[in-house]
């Protein structure tokens, strides 16, 4: 059976799994360890900017997406985090969990959406693109990786 569900802190080490065999392009170039990973997700669970929803398939967790229900401007929020098990990407699950989150923020009052992601992050940026997300600018040296592109690229959806 599949749900999506709401997560707190007891689910760091099955978000690190998530995380870990997502596979992202970042990760994976800057050799960032599982451990580096579950720190990671405790921090961000500290810092409590965040809520966590999971997609839960029979027991296990597959996928994950996060809310920061604030974000400059009048009514926005942001999604900070999409992440599905390589073995279990191309389903249709990412697309649930944007739909999940975007539902939510929507009966919570939000009017936009916005999302950033990496600038050479090409089908991850089509990914958005065909689910509505429009272009709104760049942000060179964004993100605090060692090597690659750190330029991210920041996306925007009317609710
Ligand atoms: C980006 C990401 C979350 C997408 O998750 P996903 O579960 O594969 O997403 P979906 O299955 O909904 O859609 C992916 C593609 O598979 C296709 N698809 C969906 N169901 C399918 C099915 N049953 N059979 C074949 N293809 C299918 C979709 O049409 C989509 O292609 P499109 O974008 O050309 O329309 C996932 O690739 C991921 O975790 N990547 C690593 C982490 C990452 O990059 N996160 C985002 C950083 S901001």
């Amino acid at each position: 059976m599949d749900k999506i569900i709401r997560l707190n802190k007891k689910y760091t080490v099955e978000l690190t799994i998530v995380d870990f065999e997502s596979e992202h392009q970042g990760d994976r170039k800057n050799n960032i360890t599982k451990q580096d990973m579950k720190i990671g997700i405790k921090n961000r669970f500290d810092k409590g900017h965040e809520i966590f929803f999971g997609y839960k398939h029979n027991n296990e967790l597959i996928g994950y997406a996060t809310l920061k229900p604030f974000f400059p401007g009048y009514n926005h929020c942001e999604m900070y985090w999409l992440a599905v098990k390589k073995k279990y990407q191309k389903q249709g699950i990412g697309t649930k969990l944007i739909k999940y989150i975007e539902n939510y923020a929507n009966k919570q009052g939000f009017r936009k959406i916005y999302l950033y992601t990496g600038k050479d992050m090409k089908d991850t940026r089509s990914f958005y693109e065909k689910r509505g997300y429009n272009l709104v600018n760049e942000f060179p040296d964004y993100y605090g990786y060692k090597s690659g592109n750190k330029t991210a690229v920041l996306y925007c959806k009317k609710l």
